[in-house]
């Protein structure tokens, strides 16, 4: 019996049972307020949805909600006057240094983002994330006797693995490499009350990643026979040749913020892109034949649609810098006064009907530029191609495997702790592997 039902059968009984009925019922009011609270939190579309209609640009208690296409990108392009908000948590766990996504546009965005691309490559993605990710993930499968848990087995195993391989640093287990990264995410841009506890957890995950960086860092450094090629290696060749912002501690929160914005994000994607092709078994069908037959390009098309239905973030914020007008030709323009805090919602213009052909229908083919699940303008996510292939590149062992489908009872529902998936367990065939290779 769902919530709602039970609700209806309690308020029923009111008129039966008098009093006592009544608090019960009362009693779960409350809970089906918090349940409705939290799905609406978890899937916001459909007040998107209204709101794209009838107040695209809304304005409560000093923060604005921008809805429509258009206005996110406008108000994403114009980084000047929307500006980042992460400076001041970014230097708490960096120990006072600020990373590039909590940086304006400037010397230091350009130097930073400049040093880390250059250790990044683009052509890593081919030559090293995609044949890395497709072994482990298929070593997770394949080790897994039929049954996982999609967030917790496959989602943050496998870029824990890649992080620690690609950047060569190896930390003292994977499962504390997710849970710094994870603790610190959930601090700078989940945490927006400010929960004490959430910051003091971020504090003491970051001391701990801090400290286990600077001795990676040293320790390589006391090895000059090491010459391996990973990101570590190539910053250490940057620092050799001095280029500007390559010290000790520049390296450390460079790979802070890295770390930090590439494990939780990819576990998040991994079990939510899955759930959705789960809700629809169709398209989770036609996802496993493009699988099988090594379609990458169908494969991801199927992924990365299913994650516009409940992608990673429903937006990204920014506060006002100065007055400034959203939309000023049209009739829903709107003043944004200085100092307003701004969810620009890249989730809802991927569903915003004037720029997405029917949107609510579940289709392969968009053009790539409907989609902003990584954010737009000069913060775009800085491993966006890596998620490209590397998303995929998770899911797909498993979506090979002959009878997938969801574990049964709760296991296998998609569970949260706060913003983070931590269950969406799964059962498959792991002997039909061979025939689908
Ligand atoms: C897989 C899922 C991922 C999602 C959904 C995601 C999402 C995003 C979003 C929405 C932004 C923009 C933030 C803003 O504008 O305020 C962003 C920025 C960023 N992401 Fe990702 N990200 C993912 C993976 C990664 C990975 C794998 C890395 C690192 C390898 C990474 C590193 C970054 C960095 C450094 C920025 C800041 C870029 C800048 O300031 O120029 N992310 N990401």
């Amino acid at each position: 019996m769902s919530l709602i039902d039970d609700l209806q059968a309690q308020l029923k009984q009111v008129h039966t049972d008098g009093a006592a009925a009544l608090v019960s019922a009362e009693a779960n009011i409350g809970t089906f307020i918090d349940h409705f609270k939290q799905h609406t939190l978890q899937y916001p579309e459909p007040v998107f949805a209204v709101l794209r209609q009838v107040k695209p640009v809304l304005i409560v208690k000093n923060t604005a909600i921008i809805t429509r296409f258009a206005d996110v990108q406008e108000v994403l392009s114009r980084d000047d006057v929307f500006q980042v908000t992460y400076k001041e948590k970014m230097e708490v766990v960096t120990g006072g240094k600020n990373f590039f996504l909590g940086m304006q546009n400037g010397p230091d965005y350009e130097r930073d983002v400049a040093n880390m691309r250059s250790v990044m490559r683009r052509d890593d993605v081919a030559k090293w994330v995609v044949p890395f990710v497709a072994k482990t993930a298929e070593a997770c499968v394949a080790s897994s006797n039929g049954s996982l848990d999609v967030a917790v087995q496959l989602g943050r195993a496998v870029p824990a693995k890649w992080v620690a391989a690609y950047f060569g640093c190896p930390p003292p287990t994977d499962q504390e490499l997710v849970d710094w990264g994870t603790a610190i995410f959930q601090f700078l841009f989940c945490d927006l009350k400010n929960d004490p506890t959430c910051g003091a957890t971020a504090r003491a995950a970051s001391v701990k990643a801090c400290a286990w960086l600077d001795d990676t860092i040293a320790k390589r450094k006391a090895d000059p026979n090491n010459k391996t090629d990973d990101v570590l290696g190539r910053c250490l060749e940057l620092q050799k040749a001095n280029v500007p912002g390559m010290d000790d501690l520049g390296i450390r929160n460079n790979l802070i913020g890295l770390l930090t914005g590439a494990i939780p994000t990819t576990a998040k994607c991994c079990a939510q892109a899955l759930d959705e092709l789960l809700k629809r078994p169709a398209e989770l069908e036609k996802a496993q034949q493009a699988a099988r037959a090594n379609d990458d390009a169908l494969f991801s098309q199927y992924v990365f649609e299913a994650l516009r239905f409940n992608p990673n973030n429903p937006g990204v914020f920014r506060i006002a810098a100065e007055d400034y007008v959203v939309a000023r030709d049209s009739a829903h323009a709107t003043l944004i006064p200085k100092g307003t805090s701004v969810l620009a919602s890249t989730q809802s213009a991927m569903f915003d009907e004037r720029f997405v052909d029917a949107p609510n229908e579940f289709r392969v083919g968009r053009p790539e530029y409907m989609s902003m699940m990584w954010g737009y303008g000069i913060h775009t996510c800085f491993g966006q191609y890596i998620n490209r292939v590397q998303i995929p590149g998770v899911l797909k062992p498993l979506l090979r495997r002959r009878n997938l489908r969801r574990a049964p009872g709760d296991a296998g529902q998609l569970g949260y702790s706060g913003p983070f998936p931590t269950r969406l367990g799964v059962e498959f065939e792991v002997a039909a592997s061979a025939s689908a290779s």
